[in-house]
């Protein structure tokens, strides 16, 4: 292989480069694409700023820059603006920034005042670095497409999750679940693609003074006796997704799968999860997930397919909508 891919016609050539975060998916996304990744040289200072360099010209390229933004999450922000900025001054003619898991998209708006919109800095800052255009899985929310003067391509996860979960539940008998009021839309895609049934979500109350704090008080909707498939964004200290489990089993829930596109899993998410009552736990790669993180309940469906197929499309003037049966 090499580490150039030309479109048909040969007058255009794509490269992929990708920072140290999450090697797995970049070398699995360039496999997909029978592409090889651009050698790049990156390290560390003592005092902790990043160096990068791509030992092969990117000139006149279509470059995707790959990075997923898990911990440690502002060391691979800043390799990833890096990565954009050497990629603009090597006259690389596109390039797209590519988070599978897109960093501060939580804080996507002031819930009190003289707090920052960090999902829009973040924008703001791989657009100053250079980037034309932003590719990201399921945002925290859809609105952050619009934080980015450019165009974004929101991938959603929910083909590969809905297949997988079709085999796991009898979809006769369930109920899709979101873990708070702010998903119910997300629940009701969900719900159309399992066979119509009913919707539940989880009341859910947060301390907005302390972060990942937030305790479900009820549910609402018909989970009794029913196979419960509860849906989020992400998994991260599980305490959102342990609580909902909690209040669906109390409220007589045959079984529960938990569903979430990114796994981040910071402690003590695993002792969480592996306590909760749930069934399964089902995440997808798009961040890394280490071998102490893994355990039997929990599966781990690859991204990998699907990002590559965007960047395709992208890269030959096609359509990602299309890989959503129209509905991206
Ligand atoms: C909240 O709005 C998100 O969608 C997730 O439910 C939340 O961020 C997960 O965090 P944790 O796993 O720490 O409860």
């Amino acid at each position: 292989m090499t580490t150039s891919l030309f479109s048909s016609n040969g007058s255009k050539r794509l490269v992929l480069v990708s920072g140290r975060a999450h090697p797995e998916l970049a070398a699995e996304v360039a496999a997909h694409l029978e592409v090889d990744l651009v050698p790049t040289t990156a390290y560390e200072f003592a005092n902790g700023e990043i160096y990068t360099r791509f030992a092969e010209s990117v000139r006149g390229a279509d470059a995707f820059a790959l990075q997923s933004h898990c911990a440690p999450v502002n060391t691979w922000i800043m390799e990833q603006l890096l990565m954009v900025d050497a990629l603009k001054r090597a006259s690389a003619k596109t390039i797209t920034v590519v988070a599978p898991f897109y960093g501060y998209a939580r804080q996507d708006k002031k819930h009190r005042g003289r707090e920052p919109i960090s999902a829009r800095l973040m924008a703001d800052l791989f657009k100053t670095a250079g980037a034309d255009r932003l590719m990201s899985v399921d945002l925290h929310a859809a609105q952050i497409q619009g934080f980015f003067d450019g165009p974004v391509d929101h991938l959603m996860a929910m083909p590969i999750l809905v297949e997988y979960v079709r085999t796991r539940v009898d979809v006769s008998n369930v109920t899709v679940v979101s873990p708070d009021a702010g998903r119910i839309r997300v629940a009701e895609q969900w719900a159309a693609k399992l066979g119509g049934g009913p919707l539940a979500f989880v009341h859910k109350t947060r301390d907005i003074r302390r972060p990942n704090v937030s305790v479900a008080n009820r549910v609402v909707g018909d989970v009794e006796g029913r196979s419960c498939v509860i849906v989020d964004d992400l998994i991260d200290t599980a305490g959102t997704i342990a609580e909902a489990v909690r209040v669906v089993l109390e409220a007589g829930a045959k079984d529960v799968l938990a569903v979430a596109t990114h796994g981040v899993l910071s402690d003590p998410a695993v002792e969480r999860l592996q306590a909760c009552g749930a069934r399964e736990i089902v995440v997808t790669d798009t961040l890394p997930i280490p071998d102490e993180h893994r355990f039997e309940k929990l599966t781990v469906l690859s991204i990998a397919p699907l990002i590559a197929r965007a960047v395709r499309e992208v890269f030959e003037d096609g359509s990602v909508t299309s890989l959503f049966d129209g509905n991206a």
